[in-house]
């Protein structure tokens, strides 16, 4: 490859690489293998575990602080019930996911 087309495909790739790498919430929730059991059914996203609630609309039905708590096993449903497996990721990571999770109404 002649090197001024090589050099310009590389700067391409450094200007677009960031947006296209990092998608947010949705990319934490797919890396962590969430969707391994739970649909968003409006995320074109399926989940492969029934019991796992689709989560298209989690946003209206919980809050912040409880799945704060909840996704960490630090805290369980009013009805004893604890989630399935402890999030793994960095308090960033977490922020990011949780902030998605609340805009899915
Ligand atoms: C091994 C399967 C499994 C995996 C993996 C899993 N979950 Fe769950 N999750 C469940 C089950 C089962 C429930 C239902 C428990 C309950 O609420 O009674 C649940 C409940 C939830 C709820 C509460 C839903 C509601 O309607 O109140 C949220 C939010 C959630 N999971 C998010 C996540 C996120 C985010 C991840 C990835 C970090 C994840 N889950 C990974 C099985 C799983």
């Amino acid at each position: 490859m002649n090197q001024r087309i090589w050099i310009a495909t590389a700067l391409a790739l450094t200007l677009t690489a960031p947006a296209a790498a990092w998608a947010g919430g949705k990319d934490i929730f797919l890396d962590k293998g969430c969707n391994n059991c739970h649909s968003i059914s409006t995320q074109g996203i399926e989940g492969g575990n029934p019991d796992a609630p689709d989560l298209a609309a989690v946003g209206s039905r919980q809050d912040a602080e409880f799945l704060s708590g909840f996704l960490r096993k630090k805290s369980a449903k009013p009805d004893g019930t604890m989630h399935m497996i402890k999030f793994a990721g960095t308090k960033e990571e977490y922020v990011e996911l949780i902030d998605w999770l609340m805009s899915l109404k």
